[in-house]
């Protein structure tokens, strides 16, 4: 009887709906701000330098995301291609997350120090000169663009707000560390620092 009343009362329907998925919703997430696994970094997890820093708004920018994701899944398909799976702890820093789940190329979660930076440098300018079956986009132009840092250090104190441990060295030294460089300099910085804080093989 009482069924009958829900089945033909779509408003109450709907709410009671939105209820019972709340709290499959609540009952997933909620634990995960309790559980120190998810919520603090990994031992040696360094803040992003500010050239680093730089280089991630630019892998953003142009959407480097959209082909490769940054999420290393505990399967052995994955662990022997990439190195050690991808931990919580490691991306306490990371605001927003680059997880992802496209791959039309490979993931980028343990790239750092796998390539040489004239590698990255040769393989950013031209894909095709170092993986001649690659039909990755060329992004030379990354290596004329100079960056001027004027607003490094306002990112920064944006990402402390939120809980990122920047000192005030290195906020004061932001738009010096980054002066000069080219946003190519800047990516192959972020790319090198990629997963290094866990060791993957
Ligand atoms: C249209 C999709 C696409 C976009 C956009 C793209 N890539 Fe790629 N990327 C690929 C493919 C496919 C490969 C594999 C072939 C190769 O190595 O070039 C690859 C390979 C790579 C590799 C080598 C990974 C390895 O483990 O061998 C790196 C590093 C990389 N991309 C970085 C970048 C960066 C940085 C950007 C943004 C500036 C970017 N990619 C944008 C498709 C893409």
């Amino acid at each position: 009887m009482s069924h009958e009343i829900v089945e033909k009362n779509v408003g109450l329907m709907a709410i009671i709906i939105v209820i019972v998925i709340s709290f499959g919703g609540l009952a997933e997430i909620v634990p995960l701000y309790f559980v120190k696994d998810t919520t603090e970094p990994v031992e040696g997890l360094k803040p992003y330098t500010a050239l680093q820093l730089e280089g991630r708004d630019i892998y953003i920018r142009e959407a480097c995301n959209a082909c490769h994701s940054q999420m290393i899944r505990p399967f052995r398909a994955e662990t022997e291609r990439y190195g050690h799976y991808s931990v919580a702890g490691e991306f306490v820093y990371d605001h927003p997350f680059l997880w992802g789940s496209k791959r039309t190329g490979p993931d980028l979660a343990r790239v750092g120090g796998r390539y040489s930076d004239e590698w990255h440098r040769a393989h950013l300018m031209n894909p095709r000169d170092v993986v001649p079956e690659s039909n990755m986009p060329a992004f030379h132009w990354l290596a004329d663009a100079t960056l001027d840092g004027g607003d490094t250090a306002a990112k920064m104190k944006a990402l402390r707000a939120v809980g990122v441990p920047y000192t005030d060295e290195d906020i004061a030294g932001a738009a010096d560390a980054v002066k000069g460089k080219t946003e190519m300099d800047a990516l192959i910085a972020y790319l090198q620092n990629l997963g290094t804080a866990v060791s993957s093989r």
